[in-house]
């Protein structure tokens, strides 16, 4: 299996910041944002990754270089003209080849590992498999209907939601999906919708299933949110690195600037 992860995106509701640095280089609780998402792929088995990126290209690449760093061996490719996550995957399909890939939101953040959805999808043999969240307001989100351990309708952000189950930014696919990315529309929004191509998955008769994941799912991309897992994870004691025995006994909510020295 192959890994994909969208990152091409130009983080506008974190401006100014993401005027300087892109939002997947962003650190996190003193990791880069990316290295999350590196790091469960790696754990799903997984170093072939493919990076979509977009305008940020040059200084994805200058920073990220190959993936030795972090363990993974990666392929970038540019979404020109992004219209969409659906648009974005059709960009990966000479890097996916026939294989089987995981679909990884840059912006997603989870508290455990997603080994087990892997495990799922590759014993099930279905043809998809999505993690899904019960959430308490899901019009935000793609909303799947799930009856019997299988998903049997997908609405992108529906008005009135028929169930509680959000897309959590991570999916899996194997290769029927490039069948249905050539019959695929815009939505309402104007955007390729993932969900929409899945949808047509469903209408031809395909096995899709859920994986329902019961941790604490962050998407990363606003302010608030970034600070709330930034937050979480520093609590949780999810630190890397140096700067994290330095940081652990000083207690909670401490941030400390990049210049700053700390000395016992
Ligand atoms: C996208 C997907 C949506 C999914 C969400 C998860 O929404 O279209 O189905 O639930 O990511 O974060 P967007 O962030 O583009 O609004």
């Amino acid at each position: 299996m192959k890994g994909v992860i969208l990152a091409a995106g130009k983080g506008s509701r974190l401006y100014p910041v993401t005027h300087h640095i892109p939002k997947p280089l962003l650190p996190i609780a003193n990791r880069m944002t990316l290295e999350y998402a590196f790091e469960q792929l790696v754990g799903m088995g997984i170093h072939e990754i493919c990076v979509v990126v977009g305008e940020n290209e040059q200084v994805m690449k200058d920073r990220l270089g190959n993936g030795s760093e972090f363990g993974v061996d990666l392929t970038f490719v540019r979404q020109t003209d992004p219209h969409g996550l659906a648009h974005a995957v059709g960009f990966t399909r000479e890097f996916v080849h026939r294989d089987k890939f995981v679909l990884y939101l840059g912006d997603a953040l989870y508290d455990r590992p997603l080994k087990p959805y892997a495990e799922q999808f590759l014993s099930s043999g279905c043809e998809n498999l999505n993690l899904v969240k019960e959430v308490e307001d899901p019009r935000r989100f793609g909303v799947a209907n799930v009856v019997d351990g299988r998903i049997v309708k997908l609405v992108e952000k529906p008005a009135n939601p028929e169930s509680p189950y959000a897309m959590a930014g991570l999916y899996f696919f194997g290769p029927a999906i490039w069948d249905v990315l050539v019959d695929l529309r815009p939505s309402a929004r104007g955007e390729y919708e993932i969900t929409d191509a899945i949808q047509l998955l469903i209408d031809g008769g395909a096995d899709i299933r859920p994986g329902i994941f019961e941790g604490v799912w962050f998407d990363t991309g606003t302010l608030e949110s970034f600070l709330e897992t930034s937050r979480f994870l520093t609590e949780e004691g999810v630190l890397m690195g140096q700067g994290a025995e330095i940081l652990a006994p000083v207690g909670r909510h401490v941030v400390v600037g990049a210049d700053a020295m700390v000395e016992a």
